[in-house]
């Protein structure tokens, strides 16, 4: 044993394929184990699906549509993550790695809530969240309270117990001793409360026919997720930040960017990877392989991996994502709307616009003007980044007026099933939904000879970057309790 083994300290080389966050993190950390590291990157940046478009950001799709953003100095858009809860370890490396960070607002009860093709009368109608939320409530209270007190949860419920839950019920919906909701200020007012005489109105209550046919109450499930409730976070400056955080605690010497893994192979002691560069490819060896790709590009890559291993990647099914920033030249959802940050959320092809959560009271602000999945992802993505925003524009007049296509300085969109590298926005994995159980995917939990792999799509946490870091983790370790055993 050599000194540094004793001392548990690695003395062998790896090389990490891929430079996005699992890969970044799994250079970091055995780096910090002694270990010699070389990452690969297609890109010619770090980061992978952790990227911010800036003033000057210049992309061109698989399809060979170019855009190149033309937001002011100091706007930006986070095309990938965006937002990190607090129980994430990403926290923790923005920390270590000294990335500032600040509120990212995820919930914001005066944002938009809008439905359409919903029977009532609130179909195409924007409504605010606290309206939509002190009334589901409301109204649910009432007819819990009043099941209750007719008796008609006596075969559940003690006569304390009824008792409690009636008290619980007021609380909650915020109805009267008759156990009705007539509606009230946590809705809102016209006028507000004010000066001297002025108590404010409390806008009246939608009805509760309409308010539950339009599915609207349907959204509050979003902000209780263990992974959507506030608070959540995002980096100052842009979601990027911790890329390069990680490139630079990695070293540039130890990173290749614009090296496109062409090939790879567990050789009789080690590992072989072949990748592009300027003047052609490039052989590298090394102890140990880290696999930190996206799985369905993976796949496509030759190498001696056992078949089963190729298959286990091909097999997960990809999600796509898509997200416009627009940039107005002033800030009228705050001006206009008294929104500051959070989240408008449709059930048109948009689904979600975000309200900048940085630059507040700024010159002008970037709205995230669609962030959607699955269909809505890919139907954008088949426009051209002109008609998309025609598109976004258009529907963003829905709920927010005319103002919606007045004074826009600059656009950019991203349809990550055209971006090279990624081909989507994240995976899921045959059989039972999040059900990270399969051979396939125990396969991929250990080592391939002398090649691991990583990423968010090894994880219980797919599409965050916490799920990036902590499978990242564990293949280092890994790596580690081999060399040290
Ligand atoms: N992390 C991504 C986001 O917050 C994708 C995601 C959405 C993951 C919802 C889980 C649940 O938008």
């Amino acid at each position: 044993l050599t000194r540094d083994a004793l001392h548990g300290r690695g003395t062998k080389s790896v090389i990490v394929m891929g430079g996005g966050i699992a890969g970044m993190t799994a250079a970091y950390e055995l780096l910090k184990g002694g270990y010699s590291v070389t990452v690969l990157e297609g890109r010619d940046r770090p980061g992978g699906r952790n990227w911010t478009v800036r003033r000057g950001t210049t992309f061109t799709d698989l399809k060979g549509q170019t855009q190149t953003a033309g937001f002011s100095k100091g706007q930006y858009m986070n095309a990938g993550p965006g937002r990190i809860p607090q129980m994430h370890v990403t926290l923790d490396y923005c920390k270590e790695l000294g990335v500032p960070i600040e509120v990212f607002t995820n919930q914001n009860a005066d944002a938009f809530l809008y439905r359409e093709n919903v029977p009532g009368a609130l179909n195409g109608v924007p409504v605010r969240h606290r309206a939509v939320k002190a009334d589901a409530y409301g109204y649910t209270a009432e007819l819990l309270a009043k099941a209750t007190s007719q008796g008609a949860l006596d075969a559940e419920l003690t006569a304390e117990d009824k008792d409690a839950l009636i008290s619980y019920l007021r609380s909650f919906g915020a109805i009267n001793s008759a156990n009705e909701y007539v509606g009230g200020g946590r809705r809102g007012y016209a006028p507000e409360p004010g000066a001297h005489l002025e108590a404010g109105t409390p806008l009246p209550q939608y009805e509760l026919s309409d308010l539950f046919r339009s599915t609207l109450g349907n959204y509050f499930s979003f902000e209780m997720g263990f992974d959507q409730a506030m608070m959540m976070y995002q980096p100052i400056g842009g979601m990027d930040r911790i890329a390069y955080a990680f490139a630079e605690a990695i070293g540039a010497r130890r990173f290749r960017y614009n090296a496109e893994v062409v090939a790879y192979q567990n050789t009789t002691d080690g590992v072989a990877v072949t990748y592009t560069t300027a003047n052609g490819p490039k052989t590298v060896t090394a102890d140990f392989a880290i696999n930190a790709m996206p799985p369905h590009i993976a796949a496509k890559i030759p190498s001696n991996m056992p078949a089963g291993v190729v298959a286990a990647l091909g097999s997960v099914s990809r999600t796509n994502a898509g997200k416009i920033g627009i940039e107005y030249n002033r800030r009228w959802w705050e001006e206009d709307f008294r929104i500051y940050g959070g989240i408008t959320n449709a059930n048109t092809n948009i689904g979600n616009m975000w309200h900048p959560s940085y630059g507040y009271h700024g010159k002008t602000g970037t709205m995230i003007g669609y962030y959607n999945t699955g269909a809505n992802a890919n139907f954008y993505g088949a426009l051209t980044p002109a008609q998309r925003l025609t598109e976004a524009v258009a529907q963003g007049k829905k709920i927010f007026g005319d103002v919606y296509g007045e004074g826009i300085t600059a656009s950019f969109s991203q349809d990550w099933a055209s971006a090279k590298f990624s081909e989507a926005a994240w995976v899921s994995w045959p059989g039972a939904v999040g059900g990270q159980t399969g051979a396939g995917y125990r396969s991929l939990l250990q080592a391939s000879g002398n090649i691991y792999f990583a990423g968010d799509h090894l994880s219980h946490a797919i599409a965050w970057q916490h799920g990036a870091i902590t499978s990242a983790r564990a293949t280092v370790e890994q790596i580690h309790e081999r060399v040290t055993a």
